[in-house]
């Protein structure tokens, strides 16, 4: 099962991944944790991709679709992936089917999750992510049961350093004119699903898992 994840900043891509990759036992690959850690271990690409993450930019398509190219062909990718926060421009869906024409294989499901605008920014601010093994939280809407501290493994908590209203405005906007026109690129093949993001964390989990078993 090759799943591919979309939705704007904030729509919960990567909370019902968490979930879903546990359930299905398939890697999850974000491009953004990727980038993130790159960061973090100070790497070429980290150097490369901080200030365009930071302000909330995309980061240049030739870097993006070099680490999924590389990502796709180990060997855990062969009994199915999720791809969240990949393809984000045309000229990455275009690449992406070319890699995966080339190693024999297609996306069968796109979820989009979605969630109106004015939504997002308090989903996005409030986010907290574990340090340690990368779970997410929010202050309000799915808060850890002690403030600051993961329940899964005890890390702790820390804040995005792009979660800030001005960064989270460009990454709407960036959303919008490069990414959301990748709906119809998706829909033209036949493989769109849409979701409301809206619902509760569960209900959402709920229904992905209704779509990729074919009850819906
Ligand atoms: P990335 O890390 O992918 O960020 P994003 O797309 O902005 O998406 P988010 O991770 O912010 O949101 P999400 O949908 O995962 O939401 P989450 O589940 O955490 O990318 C970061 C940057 O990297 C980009 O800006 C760009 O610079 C670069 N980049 C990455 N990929 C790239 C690419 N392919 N090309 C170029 N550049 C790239 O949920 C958000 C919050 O809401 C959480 O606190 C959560 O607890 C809460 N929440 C979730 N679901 C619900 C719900 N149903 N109800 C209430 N609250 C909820
Ligand atoms: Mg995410
Ligand atoms: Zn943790």
């Amino acid at each position: 099962m090759n799943i591919l994840f979309m939705g704007p900043p904030g729509a919960g891509k990567g909370t019902q991944a968490e979930r879903i990759v546990d359930e299905f036992q398939i890697p999850h690959i974000s491009t953004g944790d990727a980038l993130r850690l790159a960061v973090k271990l100070g790497t070429e690409l980290g150097l490369k991709a901080k200030t365009f993450m930071d302000q909330g930019h995309l980061v240049p398509d030739d870097l993006m679709i070099g680490i999924v190219r590389e990502r796709l062909q180990q060997d855990d990718c062969n009994k199915g992936f999720l791809l969240d926060g990949f393809p984000r421009t045309l000229s990455q869906a275009e690449a992406l089917d070319e890699i995966l024409a080339s190693m024999g294989k297609q996306i069968d499901h796109v979820i989009n999750l979605q969630v109106d605008r004015d939504r997002l920014l308090a989903r996005l601010t409030g986010r907290r992510i574990c340090r340690s093994c990368g779970s997410t939280y929010h202050v309000l809407f799915n808060p850890p049961h002690v403030e600051g501290v993961c329940d899964k493994c005890g890390g702790e908590l820390y804040q995005r350093s792009d979660d800030n209203e001005e960064s989270v405005g460009t990454r709407l906007d960036e959303y919008v004119t490069k990414t959301a026109p990748l709906l119809d690129y998706y829909r033209a093949k036949g493989i769109l699903r849409q979701v409301d993001g809206e619902q509760e964390i569960d209900e959402v989990t709920n229904e992905i898992h209704s779509l990729l078993r074919g009850q819906a």
